[in-house]
């Protein structure tokens, strides 16, 4: 009911978000992955439905309900979320990256389950670095308004914008991911070339209908 009074600032905008951790398999039973939890990718995209998006959700392996309206497509490792990304990017408007994307997979990936051995050798692995799907898509010829997301350890300040300008991307929402991973509430700050904007703690969802207002603000203005 609330949302039916909220302004919709993203009518007949079409939003793109990923979320989630991915999941890179080690062999058929094991895998890497990490503590993301998808809440914050799943709270943007109820809030950008509640605004008047058509909004696609790339989502890694997480365990929460598909918001109401919301186009759900499920994927499990990084390069599947790259394609299922690269394909559904067209006629975008906006891509929000929430995902924690591995940054690595390994070369190969056993067919069999890694035994051990007598010997009590360890196995080892060889990996090879993961697509950059922000950045796939922040190079495009025609790229929506693309923002990303990083969860950092130390120095937010620094890091926050280094990395945005790294990315090529307008809008780059910082947060300290040890202090967020699987809560319901988040501290983030807002890194753009006009400087960086903290704003307070807050639950997610609230939390993500304010960053969707900061973003509709931001879009160009294609108004006739
Ligand atoms: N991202 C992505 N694809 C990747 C890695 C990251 O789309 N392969 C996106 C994330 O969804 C996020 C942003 O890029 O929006 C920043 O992710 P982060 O892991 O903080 O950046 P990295 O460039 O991987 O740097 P780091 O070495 O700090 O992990
Ligand atoms: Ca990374």
């Amino acid at each position: 009911i609330a949302s039916f009074f909220q302004p919709k600032v993203l009518a007949s905008r079409r939003v793109l978000i990923t979320a989630g951790p991915t999941f890179e398999p080690l062999d058929p039973v094991r895998g890497i992955t990490n503590l993301s939890s998808g809440k914050m990718g799943f709270a943007l995209a109820r809030a950008a439905q509640q605004a008047g998006a058509d909004v696609h959700l790339v989502a890694g392996p997480v365990a929460l309900d598909t918001p109401w309206g919301v186009f759900r497509e499920d994927v499990q490792t990084a390069q599947q979320m790259h394609d299922a990304v690269m394909q559904a990017v067209v006629d975008c408007d906006i891509f929000i990256a929430v995902a924690a994307v591995a940054d690595w997979r390994v070369d190969h990936v056993s067919v069999h389950k890694i035994k051990k051995t007598a010997d009590r050798k360890m196995p080892s692995f060889t990996f090879v670095e993961n697509p950059d799907i922000l950045a796939a898509v922040a190079k495009l010829p025609h790229p929506p308004f693309c923002v990303g997301f990083a969860a950092e350890s130390g120095n937010l300040d620094v890091n926050g914008e280094e990395k945005r300008v790294r990315k090529n991307v307008p809008l780059l929402i910082g947060n300290l991911g040890p202090q967020t991973f699987g809560r319901d509430d988040n501290e983030v700050a807002l890194f753009e070339a006009g400087g960086v904007t903290k704003l307070p703690r807050a639950d997610k969802t609230t939390l993500a209908q304010t960053l969707i207002g900061e973003i509709a603000r931001r879009l160009p203005d294609t108004s006739l």
